[in-house]
């Protein structure tokens, strides 16, 4: 729901929409080059990555923004991946680096875990680079089993049934991130502003 900073800021997690994919594309823009590759195991042209956005927002998944202040700062991804009971799912992070290390990741993740529960996915799986400290200390803290093969970790999360717990974390995790934004048009507008003007400076 709300998140405690290392440094002071407020951090909400909430929902994505199809209509926010420059707000989404910005963050991407912001990613430091060690840190897209972290994230997508090498190199991404910025036409794949305006494709990956829309095919994220509006295919078969849900996209989680960490905000910090208004400001989007990083985003938890859950696509799911088959069409049939037991549902299976698969999960993906980034945080812009200079937000990293202060509980972003962690709230995203505790997110994400609970959307998987309350939609009955039963296995959820994460891949990281083998080196990827962050990301596999964050999964073995949230429960992961971790294999490793070649430079790659696979953390696989086994999925309990949903709990009132899980509800409350998504349905109240959106109301407050959704209040904050609306509460705030200013930071709404700056947020979008800066997503825009990051994304047209990167294509120019
Ligand atoms: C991996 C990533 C998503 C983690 O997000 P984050 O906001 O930095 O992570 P958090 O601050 O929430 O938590 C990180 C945890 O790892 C720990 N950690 C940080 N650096 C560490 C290191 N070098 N070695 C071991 N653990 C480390 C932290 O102590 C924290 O654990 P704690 O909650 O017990 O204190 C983020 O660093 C990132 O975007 N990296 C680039 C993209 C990427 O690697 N994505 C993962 C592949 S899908």
């Amino acid at each position: 729901m709300t998140h405690a900073l290392s440094g002071t800021g407020s951090l909400v997690v909430r929902r994505l929409w199809p209509s926010e994919a420059e707000l989404f594309r910005g963050h991407f823009d912001r990613l430091d080059a060690h840190s897209r590759s972290m994230r997508f195991g090498g190199s991404v042209h910025d036409t794949l990555l305006d494709a990956y956005v829309h095919q994220a927002l509006a295919g078969n998944g849900l996209v989680y923004g960490a905000f910090v202040d208004g400001m989007l700062r990083g985003v938890g991804e859950i696509r799911f991946i088959t069409t049939q009971y037991p549902w299976r799912a698969e999960a993906a992070f980034s945080v812009e680096p200079d937000w990293q290390h202060q509980g972003l990741g962690d709230a995203l993740l505790e997110r994400i875990i609970a959307v998987a529960r309350n939609r009955t996915v039963s296995g959820l799986d994460l891949w990281c680079r083998a080196s990827n400290n962050r990301m596999r200390k964050l999964a073995e803290k949230h429960g992961a089993e971790l294999d490793f093969s070649g430079d790659e970790t696979h953390g696989r999360f086994t999925m309990p049934w949903p709990t009132p717990a899980s509800l409350i974390e998504e349905v109240l995790g959106e109301a407050i991130g959704w209040g904050r934004w609306l509460a705030d048009p200013a930071a709404a507008r700056t947020a979008l502003a800066s997503a825009g003007g990051a994304h047209e400076a990167n294509a120019a």
